[in-house]
């Protein structure tokens, strides 16, 4: 009994110590307007269920926070969170927030420090020596890999000519791991015609388990999700992938301090590049890197492919004006896309960037304020997380006019996109921590499309039930047909 009593105590002083120290945050809280808050639970309701629910919730709490004036807050459990679906704070909110959301910590068993989960000062350092190496140089010698394996995609789709719908994503999603294993780490794993190893097994484990625990609340603590058979798994599988990179590492340092790569003429992949930076990064830290640059860079550039084929499936008009422009610079040859064709689709630029406008496959990004941040209508103190939705600002009326629901690719016309503010279009975030492969991956798609475009023609119908899972998937698939270009 004494020790019962004793615990209350304990637990009461601790909740008056641990409210008091939080005083700037309440008291902040109280002068943000109280969209779809409710007491005790604040807005961890909003969170709860599927997927599907837990995205069209966001959604419906994006349009709460519009109609209220452009910014408000979220209390998910003891977290605060502001939202602004403006884009002059979230201007602010990229430029001085350049550490993550404490939810990134699930992916930090998996990533450690590389780029995508390093805290601030780690960040820092190794940002400026991965620079150079995604520099546009540097992605000109990958084009030829982009067009060999695009071609191999073609072939593959060959299979589904003139047959019922299917899910053109996996056929994607194989492509771009091809891509990015043989470029980031000079692996050539034909994971189109072996889509089905042990390691991609044990990734999409992984991805799947921190993905279900990001919206899942009681999961959420290391002490409750270490009870569920999840915890074992996730480690058995992180081991996994852990032992593939590092294998690849090591023997990739091996060559490297025989100093093979002197006598190695052409293209080199991302490892032998870093593996030459003048700052030295240990085993550990390139396997960090090397598995953040091929998991950020697969599935989103996959996503926005698939995407663009289900959009073009069902806008035909918009699907014939790229195909003549590919007529235009192709003529009847069948070669694959240089970096000079890459430049002439301009039409083909406008479908991707549309694309991610309309599907932005990076649906939310999380950042914490380190200090105080002044916006447009508050100072949020130190401490605070701070949620941008570009899949919400992307098709606000507000910013995009009463269309922001139709597919439009002349949106990207320079003039069209002079005239818009730098932060209201940010698939690939904005400021010093936006998307370091971004140049990779809009060479990648354009030459993949440009590959399946010219090939085959895509038909489809309209998709509008998503779900979030880390990025946004359509709930029944990238389901299109395709019939052969003659
Ligand atoms: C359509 C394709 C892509 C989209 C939409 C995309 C989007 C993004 C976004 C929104 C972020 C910031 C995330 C955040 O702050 O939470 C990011 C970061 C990052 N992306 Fe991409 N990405 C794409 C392709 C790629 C590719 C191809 C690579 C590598 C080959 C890549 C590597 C990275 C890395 C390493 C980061 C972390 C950067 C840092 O924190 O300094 N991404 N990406």
């Amino acid at each position: 009994m004494f020790i019962l009593i004793l615990l209350f105590i304990l637990s009461c002083a601790y909740y008056v110590y641990f409210r008091q120290n939080r005083k700037p945050l309440y008291k902040f809280s109280q002068s943000l307007p109280n969209t779809g808050y409710l007491p005790i639970l604040g807005h961890t309701h909003w969170f709860l269920g599927g997927p599907e629910r837990v995205l069209n919730n966001i959604q419906h709490l994006a349009n709460l926070v519009e109609d209220s004036g452009g910014i408000s807050k979220v209390w998910i459990g003891p977290s605060l969170y502001i939202v602004s679906l403006n884009p002059e704070d979230v201007q602010k909110i990229l430029e001085n927030c350049l550490q993550k959301d404490s939810s990134y910590r699930f992916l930090q068993n998996w990533l450690g420090n590389g780029l995508f989960v390093a805290p601030v000062d780690l960040w820092k350092a190794h940002r400026k020596v991965l620079l150079p190496v995604f520099h546009n140089r540097i992605i000109d010698d990958y084009i030829d890999v982009f067009g060999e394996q695009g071609d191999v995609l073609v072939e593959r789709l060959r299979d589904r000519l003139d047959k019922p719908k299917f899910d053109v994503f996996k056929y994607i999603t194989s492509c771009m791991l091809d891509i990015v294993f043989e470029t980031a780490m000079g692996e050539k794993m034909d994971v189109q015609h072996n889509p089905d190893t042990p390691y991609l097994r044990a990734r999409n484990t992984v991805i799947s388990i921190i993905g279900m625990r990001l919206f899942k609340a009681w999961m959420q603590p290391d002490v409750l999700f270490n009870l569920t058979p999840y915890s074992k798994l996730q480690k058995e599988n992180i081991d996994l992938t852990h032992k593939f990179t590092d294998e690849v590492v090591r023997k990739k340092r091996i060559l490297f301090e025989e100093n093979c790569y002197e006598q190695k003429l052409g293209r080199r992949d991302l490892l032998e590049l870093l593996l030459d930076r003048e700052t030295k990064f240990t085993d550990e830290e390139l396997r960090d890197h090397i598995d953040s640059i091929t998991i950020a860079g697969n599935d989103t550039t996959a996503l926005v492919i698939s995407y663009a084929l289900l959009l073009l499936g069902c806008h035909p008009e918009e699907q014939e004006k790229v195909y003549l422009e590919l007529k235009g610079i192709f003529k009847e040859s069948s070669r694959c896309p240089t970096k000079e064709d890459l430049n002439k689709m301009e039409y083909l630029e406008r479908v991707i960037k549309e694309t991610m406008r309309f599907y932005t496959v990076v649906p939310i990004i999380g950042r914490q304020t380190q200090k105080e941040l002044k916006l447009s209508t508050c100072t949020v103190p130190a401490g605070v997380g701070c949620a941008v939705l570009p899949f919400a600002m992307h098709r606000s009326k507000r910013i995009w006019g009463p269309d922001a629901d139709t597919f439009n690719p002349d949106r990207f016309l320079p003039e069209a996109s002079a005239k818009r503010h730098p932060c209201s279009y940010i698939p690939f975030s904005y400021g010093a921590r936006n998307c370091i492969g971004r140049h990779f991956g809009m060479v990648a798609m354009k030459s993949i499309l440009a590959n399946v475009l010219r090939s085959y023609k895509i038909t489809s119908s309209t998709c509008s039930r998503l779900k979030i899972e880390i990025l946004l998937f359509p709930v029944l698939g990238h389901m299109i047909t395709i019939e052969k270009r003659h």
